[in-house]
């Protein structure tokens, strides 16, 4: 989709609040969109860019919050946005705070709660871009809450990049955006621990990477047909037919022992082991390696 530009059509005003990298990059797109921008942050110095750009820089939270009918919080946490928006309250009462500020699902819902008992209307979200990318049409911003809130601001919304309404579940931004860097982090781990496997024998990074990336991860672990077995998963359908757990299992028990005996950390591994052990002595070692997943889904705390 392309951005959507700021028009006489609806209020441009916004307010951020939070002007470390991830703000300022907010603030920079607000303003190339021709919003009328009211910062704060508790280093002053740091919108000193901004208004010179046209911003303008309230000299209180509560200030900054009635300057416009929304307000955008950056923060580094949930417990800071309580400290620093606390004191307005009043002035936040009849408008529409949205957080973007990383947290759990847990924190989101609190901040609905805390919202509602002030009247405020409020938007959970979650970044899913570095600061040089916010801005650009591909960066994808999540939300989640009240389906109409994000509707009457979805065009200040999309001067920062994509927007993608989750749902009225209000931790769902939050748990898309953990869920998601999970992938990030367990791929890069497994590609960060394959190369030290290869050192182990005086291959270059470089070296690996040509046949990793060049054939095995695009041919083999093909996320197209990744995504086709979601609907097994749904459906907790693992048929062994090509490749039980049991098979699987070999295989970790190989990389883990094959890790000790070249002298690289074996940790990752072992627990990659010992979690399909867990799900084969669970019953499922005749199911092909995604039953892993039933496992997975019994290990989420319960509410
Ligand atoms: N940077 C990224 O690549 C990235 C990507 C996705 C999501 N995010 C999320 O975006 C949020 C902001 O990230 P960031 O990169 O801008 O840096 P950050 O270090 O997480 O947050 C910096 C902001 O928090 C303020 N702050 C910290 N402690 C405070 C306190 N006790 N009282 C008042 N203000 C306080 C800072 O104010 P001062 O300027 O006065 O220190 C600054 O405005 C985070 O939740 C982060 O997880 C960041």
């Amino acid at each position: 989709m392309t951005l959507e530009h700021a028009t006489n059509q609806h209020d441009n005003r916004v307010t951020l609040v939070g002007l470390g990298p991830m703000g300022l990059a907010l603030a920079e797109a607000l303003l190339k969109q021709g919003h009328s921008l009211t910062v704060w942050n508790r280093t002053p110095g740091k919108a000193d860019e901004l208004v010179a750009k046209g911003a303008g820089r309230a000299q209180t939270v509560s200030e900054a919050v009635a300057a416009s009918p929304i307000t955008i919080v950056c923060l580094n946490d949930y417990e800071t946005m309580y400290r620093v928006v606390d004191p307005a309250t009043a002035e936040l009462e009849g408008r529409v705070l949205v957080n973007l500020s990383s947290g759990t699902p847990t924190e989101a819902h609190a901040a609905l709660a805390w919202s509602a008992e002030h009247g405020i209307d409020y938007l959970d979200g979650a970044i899913m871009v570095p600061p040089p990318l916010v801005g650009e049409p591909d960066a994808v911003f999540l939300y989640s809450g009240e389906q109409s809130v994000f509707d009457r601001h979805r065009t200040t919304l999309a001067s920062l990049g994509d927007p993608r309404y989750l749902g009225a579940d209000t931790g769902l931004a939050v748990l898309y955006n953990t869920a998601l860097l999970e992938m990030m982090y367990a791929t890069i781990n497994g590609w960060l621990h394959a190369t030290a496997l290869l050192d182990s024998a005086n291959v270059s990074a470089q070296k690996f990477a040509e046949l990793a990336f060049g054939w095995f991860m695009p041919a083999v672990v093909d996320y197209a047909s990744l995504a086709e077995q979601a609907p097994d998963l749904d459906a907790a359908n693992y048929p062994g037919a090509l490749g039980t757990l049991e098979m699987n299992l070999n295989a970790l028990e190989h990389i883990t022992r094959t890790s000790e005996e070249q002298g690289v950390h074996s940790g990752q591994p072992r627990l990659m082991k010992e979690i399909a052990e867990h799900a084969i002595a669970e019953g499922y070692g005749g199911q092909n390696y995604f039953a892993i997943y039933e496992l997975f889904k019994q290990a989420k705390p319960r509410s």
